[in-house]
């Protein structure tokens, strides 16, 4: 099984979006996926349990921290979901090893059973945070093309306590950078600019594509349908057209024609990443 957390220092760029996205993809592929979300707002907990395709486990992330997780649910994509309680896991500091302990005992125990295990995380360098990156194989790291996001990046890779770099070296040298995938990405000269910069001074960060749309890299397109499948809790790819108003949901309404678009978009960056993952072609 390997293990992938979304790690980035900003919010709303895009985590738990791709998170779920390339939970709903990974099966697709043949690949039996874990989703872990550790971020008390629980977004990517809500994403899943509105299109109710995930199984969902009886006990939640906090509950894995201490040690009191029990059998999961059968599944092709099982979540375990986020609650409130892992607010609390930082003002435990005399505990903080054992939730690290708890989390790696937990996965051990998982990994005979699913291919890849997704980790959401928020953008707060805190224990979980640190308890996810001490425990993964790879980090992928979404970015989003403005100036002070790009700046951040140094500190994302060097920043000396929980920078990606300090544990690698201190506690998980088994960790590696996937990538930085830019996200929200518009056609415009100025993001194009970022993106050139990002190239440059990051050279080998971003993720080679092999059917690449813009400059061969991973990206991902700002795309209403993209926002509309995660309200909905769905696959971008089975995105369908909402009903009329006021006539009954008879469920076989047809696809979104600007979600399959976008799902071209974005497909050739999601293959990429699986292979990374060890699953797909
Ligand atoms: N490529 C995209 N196109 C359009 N909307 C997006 C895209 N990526 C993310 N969003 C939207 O932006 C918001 C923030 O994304 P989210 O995944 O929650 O970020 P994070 O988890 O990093 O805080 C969400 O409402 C999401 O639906
Ligand atoms: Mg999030």
């Amino acid at each position: 099984m390997k293990i992938m957390v979304e790690a980035s220092q900003k919010g709303g760029g895009g985590k738990t979006t791709v998170t779920c996205q390339l939970a709903y993809y990974m099966p697709e592929l043949a690949a039996p996926t874990l989703l872990l979300d550790l971020d008390p707002q629980m977004n990517a907990t809500r994403c899943m349990l509105r299109g109710g395709v995930a199984a969902v486990a009886a006990f939640s992330t906090t509950q894995v921290f201490e040690g009191r997780w029990s059998a999961l649910p059968p599944g092709d994509l099982v979540l375990v979901p986020a609650d409130q309680g892992l607010g609390g896991l930082e003002r435990q500091p005399q505990r903080h090893n054992d939730f690290v302990n708890a989390l790696q005992a937990f996965l051990r125990e998982a990994a005979p059973r699913f291919r890849v295990c997704l980790i959401d995380t928020h953008p707060c360098p805190d224990v979980r945070y640190v308890a996810a990156l001490a425990t993964a194989d790879l980090v992928l790291s979404p970015i989003v093309l403005t100036q002070e996001a790009l700046e951040g990046v140094g500190m994302f890779l060097h920043h000396p306590r929980h920078g990606y770099l300090r544990i690698r070296q201190r506690l998980n040298p088994r960790l590696e950078l996937l990538g930085l995938l830019p996200n929200l990405v518009e056609a415009t000269p100025f993001q194009r600019a970022n993106l050139r910069q990002l190239v440059e001074q990051h050279p080998g960060l971003l993720i080679p594509v092999r059917r690449g749309e813009l400059d061969g890299y991973a990206l991902i397109p700002t795309r209403t349908a993209i926002a509309e499948a995660q309200a909905a809790g769905v696959p971008l790819w089975k995105l369908r057209q909402a009903a009329p108003a006021g006539s009954p949901d008879l469920g076989a309404r047809p696809l979104r024609s600007a979600a399959r678009d976008a799902w071209r978009e974005l497909r050739p960056s999601f293959e990429a990443i699986a292979r990374r993952l060890g699953v797909g072609a």
